[in-house]
């Protein structure tokens, strides 16, 4: 999640408005940013790596001269971040600026076939074709607005961009393709941006594209065309009474609850991350003799999501630890043939680097899950695969999780082709489901989130919880505990379903709250086995499970039930309702849910 701005003002400098806006989006990458303006019918161009403030000490963004510019604030999908790599990216003339939040399928082999025309790159980037693009179309005597059209056609994937050139120098072109553009106008000037945190300081007058328009801006007009077919379409104009504040959370009222509700986006981006990252993976996960999947807290959550899907699927044994465990228990038998597949969002968590650094000298290969580029995880790791979610600023990590779900559902698909321990029809079946999940996220957020609030005024009271599910949604109760515990700061248990009856059922008294994870899967009958104890025991059941399921609602005192997912992706959509509860929570009980007591987003300390 890259963050884009461009200004197009009647008269005056645009510099300062520039770098005002792409300040307000800082919150979405922060790797390298850069800002490119037409002066006098020349492109400009200043960009680096680092956050902006650095990059403007160094190079001054304010002393860019001209009336109209785009301006870019990165997170890192593809290539590092360096000077380079940062945007704007420019086709070889110089005339054509370029800035892109998104991530392109189909970029390699576009890429091919621009080098066959003999057009130089000089980034490992997606974005770099589509100006390279866009200058074969004005070669051909388009002009820019279509020769942009002729463009975004050829590109699938995600993409926001906003492109300047030199040639036509009154207007910014944007278009839109699943990552958000939003347009600001006022009275001196036009705006552009990934969201209305950039322009709400000039203007509270908005147009949202959807996806598959095209917006042609100048500074005291706009003109919308829909990509496919060139034809001009309106949309309306939307006053917002938002503040500077509510804007950078996309007018909601916490970075948690925006980054519960971009899930699905995520989601998407995670489906998009290349074949050959996961195909080197998958690689090194098969040779392992043993192999360890290896994390703290969420991020451990998901190695165990991972070590279930990994063996049902590709009949592949993993053992999830608990990173500051790693060297007293596993320390001295690892060697040659181990292999760590390291998870950590962040890439900077002490009590994995560690390990991995352990390991890495008694030879053992290191693989990695990661959100950020450039962290130390990706410099320890032989090979490693990028979430492709975007910084997360809530403490609690949500999107994030879910994401690093689905790259280990990628890798357990890969896994399953290569050892073909398993039907095609079941490989395929896989597939096909693990493409609905966005969507299934999305549905889950509408069916969740107003009867979550409602619970939440009953959650807030209780003093304890209980939370147990088998198989898969034993992960899914692990994570659904520390998100409650971590926000409301109410002591919770979670355990494997079948095991509560070994010692924690001892707990259970008159309206204890038990909350079960109940997906229609295999292990649905032995889950109403366990209701029935607790039940008999006093016990107040909050379930949460398949849409339909009369049964086990009946056995409920609050049941809410989710679309169906297939078994092993369970939990990315379970999880989702946990979330919600643990955010609404801890605001009902008044405690900020973005910075939960004790704790830091990146752990560096052992
Ligand atoms: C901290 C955070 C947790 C996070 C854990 C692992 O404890 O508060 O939310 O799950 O670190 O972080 P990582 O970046 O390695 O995934």
């Amino acid at each position: 999640m890259c963050g884009i701005t461009g200004c197009v003002t009647k008269q005056g400098n645009v510099a300062n408005i520039l770098y005002n806006s792409l300040k307000r989006l800082e919150y979405r990458g922060y790797d390298s940013a850069g800002v490119s303006t037409v002066y006098q019918n020349n492109l400009i161009v200043k960009k680096d790596a680092g956050k902006i403030d650095e990059i403007h000490s160094r190079l001054n963004f304010l002393d860019l001269p001209g009336n109209i510019g785009i301006a870019h604030t990165r997170w890192a999908t593809h290539g590092a971040p360096s000077q380079v790599n940062a945007h704007p990216h420019l086709d070889c003339t110089g005339k054509i600026a370029v800035v892109h939040n998104g991530v392109l399928e189909n970029f390699l082999e576009l890429k091919q076939d621009l080098e066959a025309r003999k057009h130089i790159f000089k980034s490992k980037t997606d974005t770099e074709v589509i100006p390279h693009l866009i200058e074969e179309s004005l070669k051909m005597g388009k002009n820019f607005t279509e020769a942009v059209l002729e463009a975004v056609r050829k590109l699938r994937g995600s993409y926001a961009i906003a492109v300047l050139y030199a040639g036509e120098p009154d207007k910014i072109i944007v278009a839109r393709n699943e990552s958000p553009i939003v347009i600001g106008l006022s009275k001196e000037m036009n705006l552009v941006a990934s969201d209305v945190a950039a322009v709400i300081e000039y203007t509270n007058k908005v147009v949202f594209l959807e996806n598959g328009d095209l917006a042609v801006v100048t500074s005291d007009n706009f003109q919308i065309f829909r990509i496919d077919s060139g034809i001009p379409v309106q949309r309306k104009t939307t006053e917002l009474n938002w503040t500077l504040e509510m804007a950078a959370k996309g007018g909601y009222p916490h970075y948690m609850l925006k980054e519960i509700f971009d899930q699905p986006n995520v989601l998407r981006e995670a489906l998009r991350i290349q074949d050959k990252y996961l195909d080197l993976l998958t690689e090194f996960l098969d040779r392992g003799r043993e192999i360890f999947l290896l994390a703290s807290g969420t991020s451990h959550n998901a190695c165990i999501v991972g070590s279930y899907m990994f063996s049902k699927l590709a009949r592949l044994t993993t053992y999830p630890v608990i990173a500051s465990e790693f060297i007293e228990n596993y320390g001295s038998s690892i060697g040659i043939d181990t292999v760590i597949l390291a998870l950590s969002q962040s890439g900077e968590t002490a009590d994995v680097l560690t390990s991995l650094e352990y390991a890495r000298y008694r030879a053992a290969t290191i693989i990695g899950i990661t959100n950020v580029l450039g962290s130390t995880l990706t410099r320890i790791a032989r090979a490693y695969v990028l979430q492709n979610a975007g910084p997360e600023i809530g403490v609690a990590a949500t999107k994030t999780f879910t994401s690093q779900l689905m790259v280990l559902a990628l890798l357990a698909l890969r896994l399953a082709r290569k050892r073909g321990k398993v039907s095609q029809y079941e490989i395929d079946e896989f597939q096909e489901e693990l493409r609905l999940v966005p969507q299934l996220v999305e549905k889950t957020l509408e069916l969740s989130d107003e009867p979550i609030k409602k619970l939440s005024k009953e959650t807030a009271r209780f003093s304890s919880m209980f939370f147990l599910g088998r198989g898969l949604s034993y992960a899914t109760a692990l994570e659904a505990r520390l998100k409650i515990m971590e926000l409301s700061y109410i002591p919770c248990i979670a355990y494997p379903a079948g095991e509560s009856k070994h010692g924690p059922i001892s707990v259970i008294e008159e309206g204890y709250p038990v909350f079960f994870i109940a997906p229609n899967d295999e292990t649905r009958k032995h889950i109403i086995g366990n209701i029935m104890e607790m039940k008999a025991r006093g016990a107040r059941i909050y379930c949460i499970g398949a849409e339909g399921d009369e049964e086990i609602k009946q056995l409920s005192d609050w049941y809410l039930g989710l679309p169906s997912t297939h078994p092993l992706l369970s939990p990315i959509v379970y999880v989702i309702p946990f979330q919600l509860l643990a955010y609404y929570t801890a605001v009902e009980k008044g405690y900020d849910p973005d910075k939960p007591r004790n704790l830091a987003k990146s752990v560096t300390v052992l």
